[in-house]
This record gives C-alpha cells, structure tokens and sequence, in this order.
C-alpha cells in the first residue's frame, strides 16, 4: 500500500491563480461576448517582448549547440561561471556588497528557490509570515508539514502571521515572541509596499539576536524608483550572517516564459542541528542542489547574461519604465475612482480598498462582469487582504489604458 502525504490535504482551495482562471473560463464559457473583450491583469506576467540583447544572446547560445565544436551538455548544477559572475559583480559588488560568485545559484524559477529551500530547514522551526502573503510562502510550509490545520478564515496554525495594513504601511512590526524563519518581501508582492532601510535593519538586527533567518524575496527589486529603497537586504549590515535573498529576471527582463533566477546563500549563514551545532547552510544548498536539480539551460543562461549587458540594461530600463507608467495609469484610474490605493509607485501592482462593503471576491466579479477585466482578489493572498484588490501593471500601454476608461465608467457606489 503507498501513502500520499497528508499535508497535501490541508491545503485550502487551489493555488490562487489557477483558481483565478477556473472562475474566468466559467464566466467566458457563458459570456462569449465578453471573452473578446477581456482584460487580464490578475497574475503578474509580463506581456512586452523579450529585450532585443537577450534575443541575440539566445541566438548566438543556439548556434553553439549546433556545433560539435561549441556543444555544451551538462553544466554545472549551480550555473555557469559567467553568469554567476555577472549576477555577482552587476547586483552586487559594483553596489558595494561583498557577494561571491559561488554564494549565487542560478535557478528556474523564485517561486520553486522559496519552496525548495525548505529542504535544508528542519521541522521544528517557528515560521513567520507576512499577512496577506505570496501565497507560496505559506503552501510550500502546508507541504513540508510545517503548520496545522487552516481555520474557517483560511490562517493555518503552527504559523505566525504578520499583519500588514495601511496602519504599518504593510511591513509587519518585529514580533514579540521568538520566530526562527521569517519571509520577508520587497517591494512587496501583493500590496506593491517598500521597506525602509531603517525597517530591514530593525528585522536584521531582530534576526541577529534571535538566531533566525531572512527568506528575502527580492523579485521585484529592478521597480524601486526611490533611491533612499534598499534593493538587497545585504545592504543591512549583519544580513550575510542571517540573510538568503530571491531573485529573479521574470518581472525585470520579461522570463516569466524563459525561466530563470538566483538565490543567495551567504557563505556566513549557519543554523544549528538537533544536538545544538553549528553549520553552515551554503554546502547544505550546494548538496540539494546538486542531487535534485541539473542546472538551469544553457541557452536560458546566456540570455540572463545578456540582462548585464550595456544595451541589456538599457532595455530593461525601459521594459521598467512601461510597466511603471502603466501603474500610474491605473493608480490614478482608482483614485479618480474615488477608491483608495497603495503601492504603484516601486512595485508594478497597486493594491486598492474594495468600495463599500464589498469583499475581495465580490470585487473580482464585478470587475470581471461589469468592467471584463480580471483582477485579483487581496483575500487569496491571506484573510488581511481580505477586502482589497490587487490590479497587475503588466500589460501594454493601449490594454492599461482601456481598463482605466472601463473603471472608470463602473458605478462605484453600488454595493
Ligand atoms: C503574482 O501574480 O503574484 C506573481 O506572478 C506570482 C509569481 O511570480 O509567481
């Protein structure tokens, strides 16, 4: 007899996005008419063009493989030198922050890093996440049988929820009581927040005392227009000794389809065994990797060099710089509205109050009925965002447009 693992039951629903699409397909079934007209601007995939440096470099990567001579199999599980170098010395040390080479792990993807890197955590850990929350964060630990059962308002126990609102302006005050790993993300991905480098230190130093780690999702990092924004959390003194940051070229060059990422391990970090030792968790990363992973596709590599490049970063810039204007676009939209809205203005989704009394999932019908545009309910990314909605600036200029023309023809006070 085989045996699933019953974490697996806990889960509550589907993962948010495919449910998302469940509930437009059902709508679209019935709706053809409004199939045509549909706006999505749900989950957070870019829509522009891969930028023309990394087109060439994917080109020139191909023509390799299709000689004897340049053939490329296997490389080394963690990346190829090149690109670790680049990642290292273009984010990194050309900032002023000691990264090494061999701390960086090339990847497919910071959604699989965040719930892979759980594999060198042990089960006794107090995890604490922010509350609403990548959902991510929160299933990958349901898997890993880290948490209990989740309450009617979907808040697993055995976890520690942040709460995250206007009031703090979305970054949690330090706990009271002691966690071992925190997730912390920003810009942050539901509600488009920053944290100010005197709110990463105060988590930096809380983490130093108590022995913890910082999981730092750091996807979002290239949309900080405020020069005073930590883009890495190793710009905290003290992170190295208890920080491991996520990265990733999905949302900066446009791979959401090309798949590639980085994570960090300093070489500094340790944690403690059963018996009270202490270890270094870099060769333990290096170990997962290399047994349950082959490395990221040559080809793929080459294109996320190519992000470094001179024209590379020029174009990046500029894939940036539209996905922001498209954010001011639709900022302005909802509070011509007349609704309340945060973030936009470093982070490519604007997380807005739902008006009246209307719940989050409330909110996502009428925009899909009323407006077909798809948007995303706050409370799929935890019961604190319960209440709100998050609209995606990943579209084009012309899609953006018309879903700030259709908001504002929805009659916003009808309940
Ligand atoms: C989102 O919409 O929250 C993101 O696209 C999810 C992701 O990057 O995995």
């Amino acid at each position: 007899m085989a045996y699933l693992n019953s974490h697996y039951l806990k889960l509550k629903a589907g993962y948010l996005f495919p449910e998302i699409g469940r509930r437009v397909k059902a709508f679209t079934d019935t709706h053809p008419e409004a199939a045509a007209r549909l706006i999505r601007c749900g989950i957070g995939d870019v829509t522009e063009p891969l930028p023309a440096a990394v087109r060439e470099a994917m080109h020139r990567a191909v023509d390799e493989l299709g000689s004897s001579a340049t053939f490329r199999g296997y490389g080394p599980e963690q990346g190829y030198e090149f690109l670790r170098r680049a990642i290292a010395e273009n984010d990194y040390r050309s900032r002023g922050l000691e990264v090494a080479d061999e701390e960086i792990f090339v990847s497919d993807g910071s959604k699989c890093d965040c719930g892979n890197i759980l594999d060198i955590f042990g089960d006794a850990n107090r995890i604490a996440v922010m509350d609403p929350v990548y959902p991510v964060y929160v299933d990958t630990n349901v898997m890993a049988g880290h948490t209990g059962e989740a309450d009617e308002s979907g808040l697993y126990s055995g976890l520690v929820y942040l709460p995250c609102n206007a009031a703090n302006g979305f970054v949690p005050e330090i706990p009271k009581e002691r966690v071992d790993l925190v997730y912390l993300c920003y810009p942050n991905n539901p509600t488009g927040a920053t944290a100010t480098r005197a709110q990463l230190t105060a988590w930096v130093e809380y983490a130093l005392e108590n022995d913890a780690v910082i999981l730092f999702d750091a996807a979002y990092e290239a949309y900080i227009q405020d020069p005073s924004i930590p883009h890495s959390i190793y710009e905290i003194p003290g992170a190295r000794r208890c920080a491991i940051e996520f990265r990733s070229f999905s949302k900066n060059g446009g791979f959401t389809g090309v798949r590639c990422a980085f994570t960090v391990v300093p070489k500094e970090l340790t944690c403690l065994d059963n018996s009270g030792n202490r270890h270094a968790l870099h060769p333990l990363w290096n170990r997962r990797f290399s047994t349950k992973f082959n490395g990221v596709g040559y080809v793929t590599q080459r294109a996320a060099e190519a992000v470094y490049s001179a024209d590379g970063k020029a174009q990046v810039a500029e894939l940036v710089a539209h996905y922001m204007g498209n954010a001011q676009v639709l900022r302005e939209a909802a509070g011509e509205c007349g609704l309340q809205t945060h973030g936009g203005t470093n982070a490519p989704y604007i997380w807005v109050r739902c008006p009246g009394h209307l719940s989050s999932w409330q909110m996502f019908d009428r925009m899909l009925e009323e407006a077909h545009v798809v948007i995303t309910p706050g409370s799929g990314f935890g019961p604190a965002g319960e209440g709100f909605f998050r609209i995606s600036a990943f579209n084009s200029r012309a899609n953006v447009q018309e879903v700030a023309h259709r908001m504002k023809n929805i009659c916003w006070t009808k309940e």
